[in-house]
């Protein structure tokens, strides 16, 4: 599992390698640009929201939003992944920390229209997915949802069988998110499956009575 001192080294070439493995459709990255397209779409829907990136990389999905008028604020242990960042999006409130000890002090106390997280939370065991989710959740403006976009299966033996297809490409280091099993934790939560290896889960507030993960709407379902 790369560190902060790993994620410094592969910035400069994430951008690249992860466009190459999207367009050979090959184990980690395929369906990359879609996933990120469909988190993208769904934000657009509300204007200007505020959105928090955790694991924000080189910006490549906030830059668009920010482009496009949004509140962006982020946290990330690289620092050669906020300074890259940072030089696309001046004004956004990107913050260095650690999400295993969960949200950075200054993103604490805010709330967010959407929270997203590409390709980041597979760092965190599945007990700590839960509990990261669950913070994440309290911070959520009353319509707000969380976005996931990794590698994702709906169940097991869906992730077995990309684990045989990869081969010696699949990091076993990586936890990668089963949503049947997350709903025990989140009944309300939503997947939709992108790619031979990637997917959206959505953690949606509304009419949730502010329970996380309950039973999503049909407005929900059309995203
Ligand atoms: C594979 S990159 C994904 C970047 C971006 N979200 C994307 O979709 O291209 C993972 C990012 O999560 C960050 N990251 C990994 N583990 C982290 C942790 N424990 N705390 C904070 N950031 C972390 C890395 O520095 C890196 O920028």
């Amino acid at each position: 599992m790369l560190d902060k001192e790993g994620f410094d080294l592969w910035a400069d070439g994430y951008d690249k390698a992860v466009g190459l493995s999207d367009e050979e459709d090959s184990y980690p990255f395929a369906g990359y640009r879609k996933v990120l397209g469909g988190i993208f779409q769904t934000i657009m829907q509300t204007p200007k929201a505020t959105v928090l990136d955790i694991g924000f990389g080189t910006g490549t999905l906030t830059a668009k939003l920010y482009e496009r008028g949004c509140h962006i604020y982020g946290q990330d242990f690289s620092p050669k992944m906020i300074a890259l960042a940072s030089r696309k999006m001046p004004e956004a409130r990107l913050y260095q920390g650690d999400f295993t000890k969960g949200l950075a002090e200054q993103l604490r106390h805010l709330r967010y229209d959407f929270i997203v997280a590409t390709y980041s939370l597979h760092h965190l065991t599945d007990g700590q997915k839960v509990a990261f989710l669950r913070e994440l959740w309290d911070r959520l403006t009353e319509n707000g949802r969380i976005l996931i976009g990794d590698v994702a299966f709906e169940n097991r033996a869906q992730l077995d069988q990309c684990r045989r297809e990869a081969g010696e490409a699949w990091d076993d280091e990586e936890i990668y998110f089963v949503a049947e099993e997350l709903r025990e934790a989140f009944p309300g939560l939503r997947f939709t499956q992108v790619s031979r290896c990637a997917g959206i889960l959505t953690l949606a507030r509304q009419d949730s009575g502010g329970k996380p993960g309950a039973a999503e709407t049909e407005r929900d379902k059309a995203v």
